[in-house]
């Protein structure tokens, strides 16, 4: 006979790299995790096979896909994305994809520069080809290239090695207006939410995150973005007016999930260009942290800071450190990365 080895929660914890916490959720949420072969006082405990097999089978899962949102304009939507994409990909050694869906291409031209942007978007090799193939007529030819139009190995920071993009043009607003007039059924697709996601799915699951930097929109090329992501972040300026539309989203996301049959998770609101001085700042965060029915708040505020401010330049550098500068971006940014990376567990 055969001795079987165990391991309690703890262990699978340690195993799998993640908090308790996080296991307690697999347990209760994933239908696959195995069924404990006793119950000890000291807690359930589980086959060694069964849970290596379950881990491999969740390693084995897909890329998370998380999209960035605020109905308002220059709150820090782009420099968040950009910030976790960078540090997820040197600090915590994960495959990052970024995908631009603003046509103000901020996330786009801080990762390329603006000289290849320019390249690219006049070989039409940017996210607008892709929506202008829908709105071709039956027997013309598609014009999208998602190999050519993927840049692999993006930022000007010397040590980021795994952040790829798929860039943006500034004629996606044209496209998003004819898109939102297309009468349903003339064209190869009667649903226009669902041309990134088919665009995309041959690449998806080459990486650990693909983050989605949205316009300060829920128009059809955010809807795009949306079809594709497991869960959201809303960055906010920690007053009233920034706060004041967190509520809109939260149920504009929800209904448009529903309509497609998937779960959209909140995976909550990150505090940018936060001022320690002022008192403003301060209630908000309270306000928003005892809010039941507002997402949860990220522990880590990323503060208002000329580094962080200027890591929007498209300029080389070595290392983070050096980009975000020490007790200003970098200590918060990895920060944040680590807390993103807890809550990303807790939805999988
Ligand atoms: N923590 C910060 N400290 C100082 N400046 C910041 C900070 N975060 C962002 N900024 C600056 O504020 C401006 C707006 O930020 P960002 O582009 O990230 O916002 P956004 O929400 O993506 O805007 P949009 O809605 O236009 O896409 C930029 O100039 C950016 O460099
Ligand atoms: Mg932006």
């Amino acid at each position: 006979m055969s001795s079987q080895e165990l391991v309690g929660l703890a262990e699978v914890a340690d195993l799998a790299n993640v908090s308790r916490t996080v296991v307690s959720n697999w347990r209760t949420r994933d239908n696959r995790f195995p069924t404990p072969v006793a119950d000890l006082r000291s807690g359930p405990v589980f086959d060694f096979d069964d849970i290596v097999k379950y881990l491999m089978r969740r390693k084995k899962a897909v890329a998370q896909v998380i999209a960035t949102i605020n109905l308002k304009g220059g709150v820090g939507k782009t420099t968040t994305t950009i910030g976790l994409a960078e540090f997820l990909s040197a600090e915590f050694g994960k495959k990052v994809l970024v995908i631009d869906l603003d046509p103000q291409t901020n996330a786009t031209t801080v990762l390329i520069g603006e000289d290849r942007w320019r390249e690219l978007n006049d070989r039409g090799q940017t996210l607008v080809s892709l929506f202008t193939d829908a709105l071709r007529r039956a027997g013309e030819d598609a014009s999208f290239d998602l190999d050519a139009s993927l840049q692999r190995q993006v930022s000007p920071v010397k040590e980021v090695r795994t952040v790829d993009l798929l860039p943006s043009s500034l004629d996606l607003i044209d496209v998003q207006d004819r898109l939102a007039s297309m009468p349903s059924g003339q064209f190869y697709s009667d649903n226009p939410t669902d041309l990134l996601r088919r665009a995309v799915k041959p690449v998806l699951n080459n990486y650990d995150y693909v983050l989605v930097d949205c316009p300060p929109n829920l128009g059809i090329v955010t809807l795009n973005g949306l079809r594709i992501a497991d869960g959201y972040i809303i960055p906010t300026i920690p007053d009233v007016l920034s706060t004041y539309g967190i509520p809109q989203i939260q149920s504009r996301v929800m209904s448009f999930a529903d309509n497609i049959g998937e779960t959209i998770h909140e995976l909550g609101i990150v505090i940018t260009k936060y001022r320690s001085a002022s008192t403003v700042h301060a209630t908000t965060i309270n306000r928003l942290v005892d809010s039941e029915d507002l997402p949860p708040v990220f522990d880590t505020w990323v503060p208002e800071g000329n580094a962080i401010a200027a890591s929007a330049e498209y300029s080389t550098t070595a290392t983070l450190r050096q980009k975000y500068q020490y007790q200003g971006g970098y200590e918060v940014f990895r920060a944040l990365a680590k807390e993103f990376i807890s809550a990303a567990d807790e939805i999988a």
